[in-house]
């Protein structure tokens, strides 16, 4: 099945509770999204398979919880103050404005891609992304300071912290997961570009004759997780190397991992290859050495810094994108979020077949209680039980568990498995444990079709 639009996965994300248009009633705000009751799990446990994967499995890197705003110091140094910015062309005509790289052209050879006219474009000019914002009582250029427009600053900052306080030697990484901010001046397409979104980026410390060995090791690494661990489609997965005339004013070689969006390809993640520019430039800053001891050469060298860097709101964009399945079957159509267990918001939903039989409604009841003591699980007895399976497709809840008249005589219960609707009967007092180990991957599923 191809990817499906953007509408029906804004409509989805709506209805179902994953994503809102922040401050709705105001009439929104572009460039800001709100995560929803099922958004902020399924956003959550993105963000722990990140850090599981890059943080706990591993013994060379080390994490950071860093402040947004940071000593105005920082973003002058980083070359941020100056230099981050992007090239936008406008249109004389109808005042649209597009980044230049959207363009198929020179604006002086195209006509306008929203309002048609010729020789109406102008130009590109830079407009710098940084949003300004005063801190302390007197808002003045001296309390002129920056929201963070990437997580990765503090990490070249607190490098000599970290390294020294958790005796570090190379290679070591140090990871965080955070809010960035962006003023960009053409937000859309969802939650794809944001002015506020929240960034997941490793920066690791190498020595500088190990560079092209690591960038390598990182660009197979990251790869691997997007397929392996989120379960994305890898013939919608590809690797693109930065043209020289791309690259980031810090970065020597880039290759970004994209998926293929409704939209054509798009940048998911980046793996840049930053050499020394960051130490170099903020030991200049500061006037502090950044540095360390290399035992074999006996001296003392800045390392060079392979960076792993991505965007939560683009992974959560892809899982809905990638899981979002219609099927037919042979009376209706359903639609299924077919993504991992580890990562859909709710684990269990337990429904009683009859809400009306007091004895099914408690027992239903007192299995979701134990089921949330070991993953997060819901009851639903608001429709048909056809309705509330449906429901449960559409949100990507793995398995259901219903509990029927037989329960009162066998003291079980049947799960049934989202993707292949296929059923097991598992006694009572054994659903929490099953269903925690079939999340987890302990176990296999052994359902059968339903008679
Ligand atoms: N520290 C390097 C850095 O920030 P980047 O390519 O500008 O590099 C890294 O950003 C990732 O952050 C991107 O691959 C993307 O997933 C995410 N990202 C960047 N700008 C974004 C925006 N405006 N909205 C949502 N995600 C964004």
């Amino acid at each position: 099945m191809p990817a499906p639009n953007f509408d029906v996965i804004v409509s989805l994300a709506k209805r179902r509770g994953f994503v809102f248009p922040s401050s709705e009633i105001y009439g929104g705000m572009a460039g800001f999204w709100d995560y929803g009751p099922l958004g902020v799990e399924l956003k959550n446990n993105i963000k722990a398979a990140w850090w599981r994967h890059m943080v706990h499995l591993r013994d060379d890197v080390v994490g950071l919880d860093a402040s947004i705003v940071m000593n105005p110091r920082v973003w002058e140094a980083s070359g941020h103050v100056a230099g981050f910015s992007d090239p936008m062309v406008d249109c004389r005509s109808c005042k649209n404005r597009f980044r230049e790289d959207d363009l198929k052209g020179k604006p002086s050879e195209i006509a306008c891609p929203n309002c048609g006219n010729r020789g109406t474009l102008t130009e590109a000019r830079q407009f710098n992304l940084m949003f300004a914002t005063h801190v302390g009582p007197v808002a003045d250029t001296a309390s002129v300071a920056y929201l963070r427009p990437e997580t990765a600053q503090a990490m070249f900052v607190q490098f000599e912290n970290v390294a020294t306080s958790m005796r570090r030697k190379l290679p070591f990484g140090i990871a965080q997961i955070g809010r960035s901010f962006r003023n960009e001046i053409t937000p859309g397409n969802f939650i794809f570009r944001l002015r506020e979104f929240e960034q997941m980026e490793m920066e690791f410390f190498v020595h500088p004759r190990d560079e092209d060995r690591w960038f390598a090791h990182w660009v197979e690494a990251r790869h691997a997780w997007w397929t392996d661990v989120l379960g994305i489609s890898d013939e919608r997965l590809r690797l693109r190397p930065h043209e020289a005339d791309e690259l980031s004013h810090y970065s020597k070689q880039t290759t970004d991992i994209e998926y293929e969006y409704p939209i054509g390809w798009s940048e998911l993640e980046g793996v840049a290859d930053r050499t020394d520019f960051d130490l170099r430039a903020h030991a200049a800053g500061s006037g502090k050495k950044l540095e360390v001891f290399d035992e074999e050469a006996n001296e003392h060298i800045v390392p060079y810094v392979i960076e792993p860097a991505m965007g939560v709101d683009r992974a959560f964009l892809t899982v809905l994108v990638d899981g979002y399945t219609e099927e037919q079957l042979e009376k209706e159509k359903r639609v299924v979020l077919r993504i991992r267990p580890e990562l859909a918001p709710i684990k269990a939903a337990v429904m009683p077949l009859l809400r009306n039989r007091s004895e099914l409604v408690e027992r239903a009841r007192a299995l979701t209680a134990d089921l949330k003591r070991l993953v997060p699980a819901m009851y639903d007895d608001t429709a048909s039980i056809g309705k509330l399976y449906r429901r449960q497709d559409e949100i990507g809840t793995p398995f259901c568990v219903t509990v029927d008249v037989e329960s009162l005589d066998d003291g079980a219960a049947t799960i049934r498995e989202r993707d292949s609707m296929t059923q097991e009967r598992v006694s009572l007092d054994l659903v929490p444990g099953r269903v925690a180990d079939l999340v987890a991957g302990r176990t296999g599923w052994q359902g059968v079709p339903r008679e």
